[in-house]
């Protein structure tokens, strides 16, 4: 297992956001979070990537202690905030070698996985362009680049396509997919499910802050049955569950 929670528990003034008994990720997968908003997906991955530290419960990654090994857990992951998180007075290429060295990539080493990086996502020949310029969905792409210059085991995405076009959707799914087969495990978060249902076999569910439902999806889509012998969606699978829609 690459992750493991346990009793975890966060709230914000008394107010339950994030309540999960127990989760545990495999290594190797894309593993979906599926929920509405504000349904704790943002705060469960703020824990995770070690920028909420006041919480109750325990959560292992790597099978270490956030709240001890945080460093070694730091340098062998990847996030990629909901929020950009890039900086617009720098081009594409400053960027990205701003959160190599971040993470401690020094001279050709540096410069190779920079460029190798910006090339994945598909930016290398607008390396030196300042962010601003960009479409949405390279801005995405970029904010992207920065967090898997250091080739992460883990990577985690909060909703990395909110906001843009069909065919940047579809280049964000295809890299999500490439970076898998290249061998980092993935968490994916969306309250997309068609996105999930393209990248992810494991997910969970999750509304007000706990999961409501967890495993293949497949195994998932089988929990409703519909009238006409079609196979369920995993909306239809939320609607059964919580009696409300996924997205209004
Ligand atoms: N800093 C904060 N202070 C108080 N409440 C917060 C704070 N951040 C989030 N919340 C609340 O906690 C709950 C979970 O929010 P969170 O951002 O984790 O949800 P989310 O699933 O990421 O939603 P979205 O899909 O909109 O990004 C929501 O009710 C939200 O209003
Ligand atoms: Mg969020």
């Amino acid at each position: 297992m690459i992750v493991n929670i346990n009793n975890l528990v966060k709230e914000y003034k008394g107010f339950k956001a994030v309540d999960i008994n127990e989760l545990s990720i495999k290594e190797g997968e894309i593993f979906g979070f599926l929920g509405p908003n504000g349904a704790g997906k943002t705060t469960t991955i703020n824990i995770l990537s070690g920028l909420y530290t006041k919480f109750n419960g325990e959560v292992k990654i790597f099978n270490k202690d956030i709240k001890g090994d945080s460093i070694y857990i730091k340098k062998n992951m990847g996030v990629v905030p909901q929020d950009l998180a890039l900086v617009e007075d720098l081009t594409a290429y400053e960027n990205v070698t701003f959160f190599a060295k971040l993470y401690g990539l020094k001279g050709s080493k540096l410069k190779d996985s920079v460029k190798e990086t910006l090339e994945f996502v598909g930016l290398w020949d607008r390396k030196d362009d300042f962010s601003t310029k960009f479409s949405g969905g390279m801005k995405r792409r970029l904010n992207i680049a920065c967090a898997i210059v250091h080739k992460p085991k883990l990577i985690i995405m909060d909703e990395p396509t909110v906001g843009i076009d069909p065919q940047s959707r579809n280049n964000i799914l295809d890299t999500v997919k490439k970076l898998n087969e290249q061998g980092s495990t993935i968490i994916y978060t969306s309250h997309y499910m068609e996105e999930i249902e393209a990248v992810c076999s494991d997910i969970c569910i999750v509304d007000h802050g706990k999961i409501i439902a967890r495993g293949d999806k497949e195994v998932l889509k089988d929990l409703v049955k519909r009238e006409d012998g079609e196979r369920a969606t995993l909306e239809e699978v939320f609607l059964s569950l919580t009696g409300r829609k996924l997205r209004d």
